[in-house]
């Protein structure tokens, strides 16, 4: 009936492999025709085995999972997918339709992929902070993780927006030029973010999407300007956030959390309208590599390395 790669327990370790499967996996009301997936770095720690992410066993991995189902093109991202129930490396799989969205038209079903949880956070992200009242008239947006598929898309959106936006990055040699072509005006190694730091810095910031979590975490709302707003939805540096009080007391700091596996689903809708107003679709090809499930488990190590760039789609049948 097709393959699908499956997790299971072998003597105490989670190995992911490429299986020939014969079922339609997991429980739910839609039973949806997958043609794609994407990798995205909870893929990649559910591959490597991450029993943080890996809840339950065997477990098809993929958090992201598009296809039809019932003659129409839908989009399920997070809700417990890859982690606690079956997600989209498999072309056959039952999900609930209270998470699932229809794809805007203008988007296929590789470029809904594309999109993916990354996309479709920083969709999340930029729309938090358009909430907090961060106007492009407000200052400049951090966007920290920046060659990855949250902060690719997250400069996109906030250039296509007419936000000024600094990128934080750790391959400021290799891809900026990647990151200007994003939108980027200026390019900011991560090495000067990534120990602790004053409590108090100069504020340069008016809004920061952030993905990393930890020291860089800390250092962007100690440069939060007066009233503005930061973003947290990653830990690609680490989920300890040891920060002082000063900028929430002394300059009315906000810190927004963002969550996209939970998320009802208005907010779902409200991030993909925004993607499907303003992604430019040649701008997210040229982010995109589409790779195949055999290939998914090596694409994984490498994004846990550091050495994948933008948004990776896994066509999966
Ligand atoms: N809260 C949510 O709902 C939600 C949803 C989606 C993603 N996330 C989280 O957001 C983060 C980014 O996800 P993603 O899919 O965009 O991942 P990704 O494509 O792998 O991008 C992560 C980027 O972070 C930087 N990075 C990697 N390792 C690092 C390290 N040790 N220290 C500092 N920077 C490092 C790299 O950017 P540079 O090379 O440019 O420095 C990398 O491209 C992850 O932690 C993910 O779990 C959360």
């Amino acid at each position: 009936m097709g393959h699908s790669i499956i997790i299971r327990d072998q003597n105490g370790s989670r190995t992911a492999r490429l299986e020939e499967t014969h079922d339609i996996f997991g429980d739910g009301d839609l039973e949806v025709a997958v043609s794609h997936s994407s990798l995205n770095y909870k893929d990649a720690m559910a591959l490597d085995g991450n029993p943080g992410v890996v809840r339950t066993t065997p477990l098809v991995p993929g958090i992201d999972a598009v296809g039809v189902s019932d003659g129409q093109l839908i989009t399920v991202n997070g809700a417990g997918l890859g982690e606690r129930r079956h997600g989209g490396y498999t072309p056959h799989l039952r999900v609930d339709s209270a998470v699932a969205v229809t794809v805007p038209e203008r988007f296929t079903a590789a470029e809904a992929a594309a999109i993916g949880t990354a996309g479709y956070t920083a969709a999340l992200s930029v729309d938090a902070l358009r909430s907090q009242h961060v106007s492009p008239d407000s200052g400049e947006i951090l966007v920290t993780g920046a060659t990855g598929g949250v902060g690719s898309v997250a400069l996109h959106l906030l250039h296509r927006l007419g936000y000024t936006t600094v990128a934080l990055t750790g391959r400021r040699e290799e891809h900026g030029d990647y990151l200007r072509g994003l939108g980027a005006a200026d390019v900011v190694d991560r090495a000067e973010y990534a120990e602790p730091g004053k409590p108090l810095q100069r504020g340069r910031w008016a809004g920061v999407v952030d993905t990393l979590g930890s020291h860089t975490l800390v250092n962007a709302l100690a440069q939060t300007q007066w009233g503005g707003a930061v973003t947290a939805c990653g830990m690609a540096q680490g989920t300890d956030v040891s920060a002082s009080v000063m900028p929430f007391i002394l300059r009315g700091v906000r810190l927004i959390g963002i969550n996209s596996v939970d998320a009802p689903l208005p907010l779902r809708q409200r991030a993909w309208d925004l993607l499907a107003a303003e992604l430019d679709l040649d701008v997210l090809a040229s982010m995109t590599e589409e790779i195949t499930l055999d290939q998914v488990i090596d694409a994984g190590a490498e994004l846990l390395a550091g050495k994948r760039l933008g948004r990776t789609v896994v066509k999966v049948q």
